[in-house]
C-alpha cells in the first residue's frame, strides 16, 4: 500500500476511499480479461457463461455508487468550501461519464436488444476499454492528488470526524472492506 494511505489508522475515510479502489481496480482487471475472453467467442449461444460473468462484474461497478456519492456529498463540500474546488469539479463531472458506461455495461450484458453478436462483441469491447482506461485514470487521480491534498488542507481533526458521521448516513459498498 502506498505509504500514506499505510499511515492513515483504520477507518479513516479517505484509508476507506482507497481500499475501495483497490477493490475497484481488482474488478476492472478481471472486466478486461473477461472482454478478451468474450472477443474469441463466435456466437451468442456460447456465451452464456461470460455474459452472466460480465454481469456479476459490471453490477460490482454500479454497486460502488454510494462510494461517489459519500465523495460527492461528504468530502468534496468540505474541499470546495475551503478553495480546493478545481479537483472535486473534474471529478464530480468524471463520475458521470463513469456510471453511463458502467450502466451501458451492465445492459448490453442481459440485454442484446436484436443486435448480432458481432455488434453486441464491438460494444462490449468498446464499452470495457473505455471504462477500464476511465476508471483507472480517475482512481489515480484521486489517489495521487486529490485525497493528499484534502488531507493536508483539512487538519481539524473534528472536520474529519463530521465528514465520516455524513459517509456513515450515506452508507458503503456491499464490497467495502
Ligand atoms: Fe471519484
Ligand atoms: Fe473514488
Amino acid at each position: 500500500m502506498d505509504s500514506f494511505y499505510a499511515n492513515l489508522p483504520e477507518g479513516h475515510v479517505l484509508k476507506t476511499f482507497y481500499q475501495e479502489h483497490e477493490i475497484i481496480l481488482q474488478t476492472l482487471n478481471e472486466i478486461s480479461d473477461l472482454n478478451t475472453e468474450i472477443q474469441k467467442i463466435s456466437d451468442l449461444d456460447s456465451s452464456e457463461n461470460e455474459l452472466n460473468k460480465l454481469n456479476v462484474l459490471a453490477t460490482q461497478l454500479t454497486d460502488s455508487e454510494p462510494h461517489h456519492q459519500r465523495e460527492e456529498k461528504a468530502l468534496f463540500p468540505v474541499m470546495i468550501e475551503r478553495g480546493m474546488g478545481g479537483p472535486p469539479t473534474v471529478m464530480t463531472m468524471e463520475h458521470v461519464s463513469i456510471r453511463e458506461f458502467k450502466h451501458n455495461l451492465k445492459d448490453i450484458s442481459i440485454n442484446n436488444n436484436n443486435l448480432s453478436w458481432n455488434e453486441i462483441k464491438t460494444i462490449i469491447n468498446n464499452t470495457s476499454t473505455r471504462l477500464c482506461q476511465m476508471l483507472y485514470d480517475h482512481i489515480q487521480k484521486e489517489n495521487q492528488m486529490c485525497y493528499p491534498m484534502a488531507f493536508q488542507g483539512i487538519s481539524e481533526e473534528h472536520v474529519w470526524e463530521d465528514i465520516k458521521n455524513k459517509c456513515d448516513k450515506i452508507g458503503y459498498c456491499s464490497f467495502t472492506p
